[in-house]
């Protein structure tokens, strides 16, 4: 990969835990693997009265525990001569003035600012940056979520950044397209001929995406009740996955050639009626239990959420895309905190053979699936049937595996260090575009809008376990079963 150009990134939110955990570790990276020019420059902005000393040593203290083995501590020193931090309240036109001074230093850099703070404060930075003359051709805007919590927030928030900043100067942010898996997959269904033709309804008979986590809400309980599974997660990360898998073959890996399509599924994903609400959906929150044998509190417990939370921890949904390829093929989606692993896959379930002439056992009358796995490991397995050794002719389920990592053994990218790197170098194609977000809200809205007024509670579902029952009963009720059920 060739050099990236030189560029100042602005991280506004610059002492809070994404920089910390992700950005910061995420620059270094790439500083380390010789990306970054002499000049290029980060700069962390906050309210916190910090020098540049001390938040360059803080950095230090936090990004080396999520470093890791990867931290080392000459190139950290040389990778935080890069660093810059100024104090900044983002309510406040002269406190933009340092950042201005900093700025006109180099006025033909690439410019990413990139707002990790509440998106209260967007429409401000993004008006005081305009005052201060900072937009310039060569900026971008890298705003991160969640961005609104309904449709009509979103919009608000859109139309406050695009005031500023055309719509090819915003990075949306789903951390899940910047996966090496996800790339994969798009790899896998069109740089190969091989899955093309059975990739519809004709061959695949439903389709399931899960998103599990061990971890609880961890600290961010008073943000996590206003927000839920279904916004923090479904409505972008999961519906995203679904598009990658649904869409159809784009004409060019082009940003909107790409996102023409992932917009043409979320378009298609059929509207939910109250009655669905009720049929079609799961909603669950986590009781006490255990989480890899050590017992953990019930989400009601966590810090900053009360008794009365009705907030989810878990969800199910059955979707269903109303076009002539996928007519007929629901798409189960699932995510879920304190569940028994962390695990994030896709199965696409193929149909049955028409008709057997082999005495297959129960157990093992398994049609054929493709289990893409994108975390804890990278891997593909195809399942099928094969004949078990011997003198009797007996079918067993046997599997073909694919694992990147022992395949690929070159350093895997953090989604996030892809994610800035591709701002910095102005593509596209991994970031969101506003007519796909807001496509999404208004997919989710009616169940958010149905959940609000309805009686019912979440359903409990013991921490470390796969959710409440009724997500079994979800798709039983077409005759199926998840994946580690089946
Ligand atoms: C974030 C959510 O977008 O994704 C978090 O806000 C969640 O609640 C996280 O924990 C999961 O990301 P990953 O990459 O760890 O699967």
């Amino acid at each position: 990969m060739p050099m990236l150009p030189a560029f100042d990134m602005v991280l506004f939110g610059g002492t809070g835990d994404l920089v910390m955990r992700k950005l910061l570790p995420a620059l270094y990276h790439q500083h380390r693997d010789g990306m970054l020019s002499k000049d290029s420059r980060v700069i962390a902005v906050a309210p916190n009265d910090l020098s540049r000393a001390d938040f360059q040593a803080l950095a230090e203290k936090q990004c080396s525990e999520f470093l890791g083995a990867a931290y080392d501590y000459p190139t950290w020193q040389a990778f935080s001569r890069r660093v810059h931090y100024l104090q900044l309240d983002a309510n406040n036109r002269a406190s933009f003035n340092p950042l201005q001074t900093l700025l006109d230093e180099a006025p033909d850099k690439v410019r990413v600012f990139y707002l990790s703070t509440s998106p209260t404060l967007f429409t401000p930075i993004c008006a005081h940056l305009a005052d201060a003359q900072l937009i310039t051709p060569q900026a971008r805007n890298v705003p991160e979520k969640p961005l609104g919590h309904d449709l009509q927030s979103s919009r608000e928030i859109n139309d406050a950044i695009g005031d500023y900043f055309s719509e090819q100067q915003i990075f949306r942010i789903d951390h899940y397209l910047g996966k090496e898996p996800v790339q994969n997959l798009l790899a896998l269904r069109f740089g190969n001929a091989l899955f093309e033709p059975l990739w519809r309804r004709e061959w695949v008979r439903d389709v399931q995406i899960t998103v599990a986590e061990q971890l609880g809400v961890e600290g961010r309980g008073a943000f996590y009740d206003k927000i839920g599974a279904l916004r923090d997660m479904l409505q972008n990360h999961l519906l995203q996955l679904l598009c990658i898998v649904a869409m159809e073959p784009p004409s060019s890996i082009d940003p909107d050639a790409v996102r023409d399509e992932k917009l043409k599924v979320l378009r298609a994903l059929r509207p939910f009626t109250d009655h669905d609400v009720a049929t079609k959906t799961v909603r669950g929150q986590y009781r006490a239990g255990a989480i890899d044998g050590q017992p953990v509190p019930a989400y009601q417990e966590e810090g900053g959420i009360g008794d009365s939370s009705r907030t989810e921890t878990f969800v199910a949904v059955k979707a269903e895309i109303d076009n002539w390829r996928w007519a007929g093929v629901p798409f189960f989606l699932r995510t879920g905190k304190r569940m028994p692993e962390k695990l994030a896959e896709i199965v696409i379930n193929f149909r049955e053979v028409p008709h057997s002439i082999f005495d297959v056992p129960a157990h093992a009358r398994q049609p054929n699936k493709l289990v893409i796995r994108m975390q804890p490991d990278e891997s593909m397995k195809l399942y099928f049937l094969a004949k078990t050794p011997g003198d009797a002719m007996s079918l067993n389920q046997v599997s073909l595996n694919l694992d990147f990592e022992e395949i690929f053994k070159t350093r895997r990218l953090e989604a996030y260090e892809r994610l800035l790197m591709d701002a910095v170098r102005g593509k596209l194609t991994l970031f969101v575009r506003r007519d796909e977000q807001e496509a999404a809200w208004r997919w989710v809205e009616p169940i958010l809008s149905t959940w609000a007024v309805s009686h019912d509670r979440p359903k409990h579902y013991t921490a470390g376990s796969w959710g409440p029952a009724s997500s079994s009963a979800l798709l039983s009720r077409d005759g199926l079963q998840w994946h580690e059920e089946a």
